[in-house]
């Protein structure tokens, strides 16, 4: 029986070479989409099986497909940069585009009121937060939405303030709206990422016109309590500063754990002063199907961002987003104990088998930031730098990564500062592709 990586490096020697969209999607025929006759289906024990490894490879896929294309040579083995899924989709969702498929009209699509109900819906039961179809605006992506905001509040020169290790769409965002960003670097304090309070204020400069709050926060993992929320946006509040909360990841909580929506803190006029950017696209691996929204209870801020917003929403997007919403709860609660197993394998694996890798427990999503330092300082920058000549040690280390291990991950210098030294990887796989994972690094770590 081959393992996924012979797998996935046959598959890939196969279409090695392959340079455009079209030709990736070629390969189609010959992978994933033929092993995958019918939805996900249940185990006997009423379980949905994750551990069964569903192969991407060919699918044209960000995470495994796009990073195979940089390393033509077939050094490549294991995608866990993106933050996508690898698991097969929750059935619901196949069910629901099957059933539109059968209907053949493609026709501009007529409204979203079904997709609100099923939002709104989803919040109160989940999150207990009550909110108003009005206050809502659906969009195609997170990222539409935030540009908009940027572009609403921050006039020519201005900036907006990340907490940082953030993650690097943040970076992108401010380039689309042209404004500029400022770092305020969180410090580790008992194994936990907190935020340099006299830093954050110190940051919050008149210039400065939005702080991005991402909760959970991708790449540390940090779910931020109420308090740390409230006192994040008294700040703003008091500096002028209107707060967007970016909570992309909202569902991904790790057991022990809660989310507090940042329009839940108990201050109305902290609230008032934020917008809220929200998917489903984490929770159900969906980011291929366009589909988000932000809301804000203070309808002055909401009519602002709208200004500068526009969507374009597409038919199977909305179809899946609300069968998933309807009737995906039980596999996504299933999927969130896979994968908090999942973060608990991996901090015990880089205990008792990477003595020089630094762990810091992570609270929610499905990233996880490692701090291979000490490994990249015993390879030495500037061997790293002889050998692959990117910008950052990070980047040199991730090159690094991929010829001595075969797995890919996110360099850390994308993140802001407190990025040095570190590699995001993402968990959200089967327990055995991340084994494999996991022992290539810490064979190739021994080595060097
Ligand atoms: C924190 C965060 N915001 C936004 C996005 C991207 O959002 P979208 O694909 O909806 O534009 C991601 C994707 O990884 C993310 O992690």
């Amino acid at each position: 029986m081959p393992s996924i990586a012979d797998l996935n490096r046959r598959n890939f020697l196969k279409t090695a070479g392959f340079a455009t969209v079209a030709g990736a999607t070629a390969s189609l025929t010959s992978t994933a989409v033929n092993a995958a006759p019918s939805a996900m289906p249940k185990l006997a024990n009423g379980k949905y099986d994750f551990d069964t490894v569903y192969n991407r490879v060919g699918t044209n896929c960000a995470r495994w497909d796009s990073a195979a294309r940089r390393y033509p040579e077939g050094v490549f083995k294991y995608g866990m940069g993106v933050a996508s899924q690898d698991f097969e989709c929750a059935p619901c969702i196949t069910d629901a585009l099957a059933e539109r498929v059968n209907h053949h009209n493609w026709g501009y699509m007529g409204g979203t009121d079904d997709l609100k109900e099923e939002i709104v819906k989803w919040n109160g039961n989940r999150n207990n937060l009550d909110l108003n179809p009005d206050e809502l605006t659906i969009s195609d992506g997170v990222y539409p939405g935030m540009i908009a905001a940027m572009r609403a509040f921050v006039p020519a020169g201005g900036k907006i303030l990340i907490i940082t290790p953030a993650y690097s769409g943040f970076y992108t965002m401010a380039r689309a709206a042209n404004v500029g960003t400022v770092d305020s670097q969180m410090v580790i304090k008992n194994g936990r990422y907190e935020v340099d309070w006299d830093d954050l204020e110190a940051k919050m400069t008149p210039d400065v016109r939005l702080l991005i709050v991402c909760n959970p926060q991708n790449p540390t993992g940090n779910v931020w309590k109420s308090d740390e929320l409230h006192r994040m946006g008294r700040l703003a509040l008091d500096h002028n500063i209107v707060v967007l909360s970016d909570e992309i990841h909202a569902d991904v909580v790790r057991k022990g754990h809660k989310l507090t929506p940042f329009a839940a803190i108990p201050d109305q006029e902290v609230v008032n002063n934020s917008l809220s950017f929200v998917a489903i696209s984490k929770t159900f691996n969906m980011a291929g199907m366009k589909n988000a929204y932000f809301y804000s209870k203070n309808p002055m801020l909401l009519g602002r961002v709208n200004q500068y917003h526009w969507a374009d929403l597409n038919t199977l997007g909305v179809v899946a987003t609300v069968a998933a919403y309807q009737h995906g709860g039980e596999w996504f609660d299933q999927a969130n104990s896979y994968m908090d197993e999942n973060h608990t394998f991996i901090e015990g694996y880089v205990r008792d088998n990477m003595p020089n890798v630094v762990y810091t427990r992570n609270e929610g999503t499905y990233m996880t930031f490692l701090d291979f330092s000490s490994t990249i300082a015993s390879i030495g920058n500037e061997e790293l730098d002889n050998l692959y000549g990117r910008n950052t040690p990070e980047e040199n280390f991730q090159d690094w990564l991929v010829y001595n291990s075969g797995t890919y991950l996110n360099p850390g210098s994308n993140y802001g500062a407190g990025g040095e030294g570190h590699m995001r990887l993402n968990i959200a796989s089967s327990r055995s592709v991340l084994k494999e994972v996991f022992d290539a690094m810490a064979s190739a770590i021994k080595r060097a």
